[in-house]
């Protein structure tokens, strides 16, 4: 498909295309996701979820941002890849903000960056003023669990909805090239996708956006079913890959691996001289 790249995905709106965006946080994961010829993958914040195990993405750093994002590039060769800038590393003051990004181009190896909410419209400015392509993210910005007070659903009372489309504008005004939907209603994430120029990513949002995004660990069901309603299970690999770990500890056990083909073996010359060698030795 050659490289795609920001100017191709905002076009892909115009052209009625729908967006394929799927997370990928490590080499397989990134290989895997390449050959499914998603359109955008998207190094996420979830990594602190579903590969460091916290309960939500707070704690995730910079340094574990990078570690990941180098990974992944090496295993991609096409998609656009967007690193998630973390908790912390946008907030703080604008020209923290763009030397963040920069870290991701330069040291992760990224084409673009995403950060969440509309409340550092400025900042994203400055980023897309710098050259580096900037994704927007609105509703259930995982960042603000705390201030939510959970995991809740954005964007449901008249207010809410009414903020939530004019953050999108904000944000468009501001220059993101695309913008992720999280956790919003249906009706509301179509809205919005009808009212901004730019490219929606939905999840959890409903089908009306341009494109869908999903947790490569949610959609594949690893380590077990995904617990949110907005995940359809595309493949049970978790479970799959639990009764391969279990069938060979079973082999190990049972003496059934290895086979001899899983060995080199000496020719039988050596094996003669050093048997008796050995016999000698023991002696
Ligand atoms: O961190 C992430 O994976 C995300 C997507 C769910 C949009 O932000």
């Amino acid at each position: 498909m050659g490289k795609m790249t920001a100017p191709k995905i905002q076009a892909m709106k115009q052209s009625e295309q729908k967006i394929a965006m799927v997370t990928a946080y490590d080499y397989p994961t990134a290989v895997l996701a390449f050959r499914s010829g998603a359109d955008i993958i998207l190094v996420g914040d979830s990594l602190g979820m579903v590969i460091l195990g916290y309960k939500d993405t707070l704690k995730v750093t910079m340094a574990d941002m990078i570690h990941h994002c180098k990974a992944v590039s090496r295993g991609t060769n096409g998609p656009l890849t967007v690193g998630d800038m973390p908790f912390m590393s946008y907030q703080v003051s604008t020209a923290q903000a763009v030397e963040n990004a920069g870290r991701f181009i330069q040291e992760g190896g990224m084409d673009a960056v995403k950060l969440e909410g509309a409340g550092y419209a400025e900042r994203v400015q400055a980023i897309v003023k710098s050259g580096i392509p900037v994704m927007g993210h609105l509703g259930l910005t995982p960042q603000s669990v705390k201030a939510f007070g959970g995991f809740k659903v954005q964007g449901k009372t008249l207010n809410a909805a009414r903020k939530l489309l004019a953050d999108a504008v904000l944000l468009e005004d501001a220059g993101v090239f695309s913008m992720v939907l999280e956790g919003i209603p249906a009706e509301l994430a179509k809205m919005v996708t009808d009212a901004v120029h730019v490219p929606t990513i939905g999840i959890g949002a409903g089908a009306g956006c341009t494109g869908q995004v999903l947790v490569f660990h949610d959609l594949l069901a690893i380590p077990d079913t995904a617990p949110f309603q907005f995940v359809r299970t595309f493949a049970e690999a978790g479970s799959l890959m639990e009764k391969g770990l279990l069938d060979y500890v079973t082999a190990i056990r049972n003496g059934t691996f290895p086979e001899s083909g899983h060995s080199s073996h000496l020719s039988e010359p050596v094996k003669k001289a050093l048997e008796k060698e050995v016999v000698r030795k023991c002696m």
